[in-house]
């Protein structure tokens, strides 16, 4: 076989062949392979005249199909199945080649699976993409991990499958090793707390405002012409406005509420307790995934006492709106701003530089937490690549002060009403525990240092301080 391909795929399940489709539409030759060789035979068959594909039925055909250095891209289930996978074509490679691992491969398997392969030569390029299969096919968010040197050959290859916006590229090579996964996971992990936050103001709508799911969906279509723009207010407007055409309800209502995942918002929060990065509003919005499956456990609450206050006037429920507005645009700002200092606390402790502009430019299109904001997001950050919050830049700082009253009247209608709103919730104390003076942590060191010596810090004087706690009058001790 010629080797004429500038790309292979192999796995060619609903996201592999989609990638293998936008690789060849955009002028690439694309050697595609799959275990079984009716997928691929299928794919041919199907899409053969979109471009210029290379069928191989065997692991060495395919190898041999590939132009050197060979690109080789694995688009199969993560885990067990990505490690056989490698081990079944690694052998065939020769230094200098590459093994793009575009599947949503936890960044701690990809960091090892590129330190194994470096031995041998060859560029283990663990790849973020985001977009679901119609960005895989038209167009995805892709965010690189691997040696800059694989990234010099293969990003004009990613530029040209990636989402544009304003002829910019969704695609960036964001560090090395499993940093392009990482990313990706932080993505999903924002876009647990984004859909959550949204999904909180829509039961708040519905429960306090006493609209419709078709009045809410308006609500939403006007909120996506505004700075809340986004693909997931977009397709949560469309969610709510569709019927069911079984029974003529609303979608919404015939939809079991046990919200299921795969587990990528569950790395992030897993990562995030190691990394000592406190993204509260992706572990509530996690942990509330976790709790709506909790049947049992919600039948034995079910009934127990809430709050009780009527439903609001149609003027009051106008007003009311604009109050959840403000509450979940700010919510959205501290959950982003969450996700963003965990990239930088990750960076900091694999030894990544992560350019935090192009994490915003390339989520701006593309990928599932699409937005307007995320612009503002990047020019922040283009303005000062050393912004340690969101909030440091000015517009944001002056909108979340305007947001204030709102926000903070949100929840306490939340609580009075006895309605969860876990993630605004957290999304408000995480900024309130920023922004404290003082935090009631002293009184925590003092029990620690009262029950297991375990020292304090005075703000008087430098050491640790241990106070004998059983022995009144005598003076405490320093290291
Ligand atoms: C994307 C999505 C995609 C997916 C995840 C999350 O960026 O294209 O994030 O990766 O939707 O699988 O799904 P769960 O909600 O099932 O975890």
């Amino acid at each position: 076989m010629n080797a004429t391909a500038a790309i292979g795929v192999t796995g060619l399940g609903v996201m592999g062949r989609n990638l293998a489709r936008n690789f060849a539409r955009n002028g690439h030759t694309v050697a595609v392979h799959n275990r079984s060789v009716g997928r691929t035979r299928a794919l041919v068959e199907e899409f053969g005249h979109e471009g210029t594909f290379v069928p191989a039925e065997t692991a060495e055909e395919f190898v041999a199909a590939l132009e050197r250095p060979r690109r080789l891209m694995i688009m199969v289930q993560a885990g067990e199945v990505t490690d056989a996978v490698i081990d079944e074509f690694a052998p065939l490679l020769q230094p200098g080649d590459m093994i793009i691992d575009g599947g949503n491969a936890h960044f701690a398997d990809t960091r090892r699976r590129e330190a194994a392969l470096r031995e041998k030569g060859i560029h283990f390029v663990g790849t973020g993409v985001s977009g679901g299969e119609e960005g895989a096919l038209n167009g995805p968010s892709i965010m690189v991990g691997g040696s800059s040197e694989s990234y010099d050959v293969l990003g004009p290859m990613f530029d040209s499958i990636s989402a544009k916006v304003d002829g910019e590229s969704c695609a960036a090579h964001v560090g090395t090793d499993g940093a392009g996964h990482f990313v990706k996971m932080v993505h999903n992990g924002i876009e647990y707390a984004d859909m959550q936050l949204i999904a909180e103001a829509y039961d708040l709508l519905r429960q306090v405002a006493g609209y419709t799911p078709a009045e809410i969906a308006e609500v939403f279509q006007e909120w996506n012409r505004g700075r809340l723009g986004s693909y997931l207010i977009e397709i949560t407007a469309e969610v709510l406005a569709h019927t069911d055409a079984l029974t003529g309800q609303a979608f919404v209502d015939i939809v079991t509420d046990a919200a299921g995942q795969k587990g990528t918002g569950r790395w992030t929060v897993q990562t995030a307790l190691d990394l000592g990065s406190p993204v509260t509003a992706i572990a509530q919005a996690t942990f509330a995934r976790a709790a709506s499956g909790q049947r049992e456990l919600r039948a034995a609450y079910a009934g127990l006492p809430g709050g009780t206050t009527p439903l609001l006037s149609r003027t009051e429920a106008a007003r009311f709106t604009s109050q959840v507005e403000h509450a979940l645009y700010a919510s959205k700002v501290i959950a982003y701003d969450q996700g963003w200092k965990m990239i930088q606390d990750a960076a900091a402790e694999f030894g990544w530089k992560i350019d935090l502009g192009s994490v915003a430019r390339i989520w701006r299109g593309g990928c599932i937490i699409r937005a307007t904001f995320l612009d503002r997001i990047r020019a922040a950050y283009a303005a000062d690549p050393e912004l340690v919050s969101l909030l440091g830049e000015m517009e944001f700082a002056m909108e979340i002060t305007d947001a204030q009253v709102p926000w903070r009247e949100t929840v306490a209608s939340a609580a009075r009403r006895g309605i969860p709103v876990p993630a605004f919730s957290a999304a408000l104390s995480h900024y309130d525990t920023l922004r404290a003076e003082r935090l009631p942590a002293a009184l925590l060191q003092g029990q620690r240092d009262y029950f297991g010596a375990h020292t304090y810090g005075r703000t008087d004087r430098p050491g640790a301080f241990h106070t004998h706690w059983a022995e009144p009058g005598r003076p405490e001790t320093s290291d």
